[in-house]
Formats: structure tokens, C-alpha cells, sequence
């Protein structure tokens, strides 16, 4: 079967990442016989500059059409000053409520070789290996109804029964295929609709009863991630705490440059990308690490087409390519010598290339 896949670089260091990544999904075409027809379009600030739309009807037909997107990145401050629902966001926040892609995985898991790299001692993350779930298409960024008024401005946070019933369920069951403990991240002691979450959580723990729930304040939460994070093991949360949580946890392995995600709707079709931003001050210079995007592929390979022997093949590329000690500046924590992300997408394909002879 020929699996459709639509490539969106966006803005920013997007083109660069998803352009090492193309070359490493035609490294697989040809070397792991990966039969897939791909298509590019444009999101983001790239879409607003061509088309006035950050995501024009030509890019949302195509991803609606596709088995998977992979997404690279869409912002700068290039387009600050525009009005809110034309920014490059909003191309982002659009297609995940398109496509229905509410939840959004997001593994926080330590490279060894990168221990070096996490903002915490090595024996606090060593072995570190959590997946942060996060409500993607509900909560206080899409509630309404929401103003920006001259003297005063409001966003709704709203959740729904089935909203939270559904995360919640897909939460449990990626909890069950790994340690079995899930912890649910609100703000039940301030706000209503956390005290709604957490009461919905915790009636769709009765079908789950394997699975270990706990429940954690997301001010509480945070300061855990960092003190001691290896007690988490599943993390289930809204939209906004987990936006946040999740550049958190990312820090904790080292570099955002290196953290994968997947945004997944009912069917399992879903968006890939790197949990990092655009980073427009390096763009265009050959600075970008690519691997998160790799790595997302990874997960695309694995959850959407079911491709796990080439996730894997990825994955341990990636690793190889680590432990034999190439960084890019991201990594680089000693001041030692680091790579580009031209050369770094080189070596990642010749590491699948010698594993495939
Ligand atoms: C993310 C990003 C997005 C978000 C932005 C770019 C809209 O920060 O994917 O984490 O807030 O969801
Ligand atoms: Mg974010």
C-alpha cells in the first residue's frame, strides 16, 4: 500500500528540519523499500506571505486527504505585529482542529549519551522516560468566547465531558503499555473546570483498573518535573498546562532539539513534529538539530503507518549517530566542536545505509 504523506516545513528552521528529514525518509524508500507518494505545502508565515492564510484551503485539502503529516515549525517575529487569527500559529492551531487531533504525545525521554546535556545532575535524569499527554484541541485555546478589548481581554477555559472522557481513556491505555501509573495534571484547587477534569478523570479510572491514577497540582507538577522526575511515568493533562510541561520535561533530556511528538486523532491519522519552536535567530544558517524531527518521524512510521521496523531503524540511527559523539550546537554543553544540520542529516543516513547492506 502506498501510504500519503504531506510534508509542511513552515517558517523559520522548518525548511532545513524537514528537509534532512525528506532525505532520510528517501534513504528508506530505498533501502527499507518504504512505499510512500509525499506532497509539500505551505503553513504558517510562509502561507500568510504567499497566500494571506496561514493555513490556505489548498494546504487543508491536502492534509485532510494524507496518512500523516510531517510538521516542521511556523512563527517569527517577522509577523508579530499581524492581526491574531492570521499569525503563523494559527495555521497550527487550525489544522489540529481540522484534522481533530486531540491528542498530543509527547515522550521525554534522556538519550544516555546526552546526560550531560540536561539542565539537571545526572542521577536525577539518568534513565529518565516519561510521555506527557496533553489535550490539544480543547481548553483555553480554542474556548469561547474570547476578546481582546481596549481595557480588558478574556479567553474561556472550557472543557467537556466527552473532551476530557477521551484524552483521559487514551492516557490510560499508553499508560497500560508502559509502567502503569498515570498522573493527572490540573489546577482542581482554583478553577472549575480542573475540578470537572479531575472528577472525569477519576470516573474513567474505573475501566482501568491496572493502572495506577494519581492526581497533581500543575504549579505542584512543575516544581516535581525538576526536583525528582523520575517518579512520573504517564503525565495526562489539559492544553495549556501541558504546553507548558512539556517544554519543561523537554529541557530535562538535555535539549528541545531533541523531542519528538505525535498529535493523533481518533483513527490514529496524526501530525508529527518537533517539539521545539522555529527558532528564527539561527534559520538559514546550518545551526538547527534535526534529530527531533527524525525522531518524529519515527513516531509516524510507528503510529500512523505502522511501519515499526523502519520506526525502529530510525530511532537506532539516530542513537548510533549520538553515541559516536557528533553534536550540533543545541548538545553541545563542553564547548567542544558540533556539526550542522546539513551534516548531521548525513550522518544519520549513512547510519541507516550501513545497517540496511
Ligand atoms: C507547541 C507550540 C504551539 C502551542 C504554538 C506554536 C501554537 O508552543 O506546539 O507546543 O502552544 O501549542
Ligand atoms: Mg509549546
Amino acid at each position: 500500500m502506498t501510504h500519503k504523506l504531506l510534508l509542511l516545513p513552515g517558517d523559520g528552521i522548518g525548511p532545513e528540519i524537514v528537509g534532512q528529514t525528506e532525505r532520510v525518509l528517501q534513504t528508506l524508500v530505498r533501502t527499507h523499500g518504504l512505499n510512500v507518494e509525499t506532497e509539500s505545502a505551505l503553513i504558517g508565515g510562509a502561507a500568510y506571505e504567499a497566500d494571506g492564510d496561514p493555513l490556505p484551503p489548498s494546504t487543508q485539502a491536502l492534509a485532510k486527504a494524507s496518512d500523516a503529516i510531517l510538521f516542521g515549525a511556523v512563527g517569527g517575529p517577522k509577523w508579530d505585529g499581524i492581526e491574531r487569527d492570521l499569525r503563523p500559529e494559527r495555521g497550527l492551531l487550525r489544522i489540529r482542529a481540522a484534522l481533530d487531533l486531540f491528542a498530543n504525545l509527547r515522550p521525554a525521554s534522556l538519550v544516555p549519551e546526552l546526560a550531560s546535556a540536561s539542565s539537571l545532575r545526572p542521577e536525577l535524569v539518568a534513565g529518565l522516560d516519561i510521555m506527557i499527554v496533553r489535550e490539544l484541541t480543547g481548553g483555553i485555546y480554542f474556548g469561547q468566547p474570547r476578546e481582546r478589548a481596549e481595557h480588558r481581554a478574556f479567553n474561556t477555559m472550557v472543557y467537556r465531558r466527552d473532551e476530557i472522557e477521551r484524552i483521559a481513556r487514551r492516557a490510560f491505555e499508553i499508560a497500560r503499555l508502559r509502567d502503569g501509573r498515570l498522573c493527572s495534571v490540573d489546577k482542581a484547587n482554583v478553577l472549575e473546570v480542573s475540578e470537572f477534569w479531575r472528577d472525569t478523570v477519576t470516573a474513567v479510572a474505573q475501566d482501568y483498573p491496572d493502572v495506577e491514577l494519581s492526581h497533581m497540582y500543575v504549579d505542584n507538577a512543575a516544581m516535581q518535573l525538576v526536583r525528582a522526575p523520575k517518579q512520573f511515568d504517564v503525565i495526562v493533562t489539559g492544553n495549556l498546562f501541558g504546553d507548558i510541561l512539556s517544554d519543561i520535561a523537554a529541557m530535562l533530556t538535555g535539549s528541545i532539539g531533541m523531542l519528538p511528538s505525535a498529535s493523533l486523532n481518533e483513527q490514529s491519522r496524526g501530525l508529527y513534529e518537533p517539539v521545539h519552536g522555529s527558532a528564527p535567530d539561527i534559520a538559514g544558517q546550518d545551526k538547527a538539530n534535526p534529530l527531533a524531527t527524525m525522531l518524529s518521524l519515527a513516531m509516524l512510521l510507528r503510529y500512523s503507518l505502522n511501519e515499526i521496523a523502519m520506526a525502529d531503524a530510525v530511532e537506532t540511527a539516530v542513537a548510533e549517530v549520538l553515541a559516536g559523539g557528533l553534536r550540533t550546537a543545541d548538545l553541545q554543553t563542553g564547548g567542544g566542536p558540533s556539526v550542522g544540520t546539513v551534516a548531521m542529516g548525513d550522518a544519520v543516513i549513512r547510519a541507516l545505509e550501513s545497517r540496511a547492506d
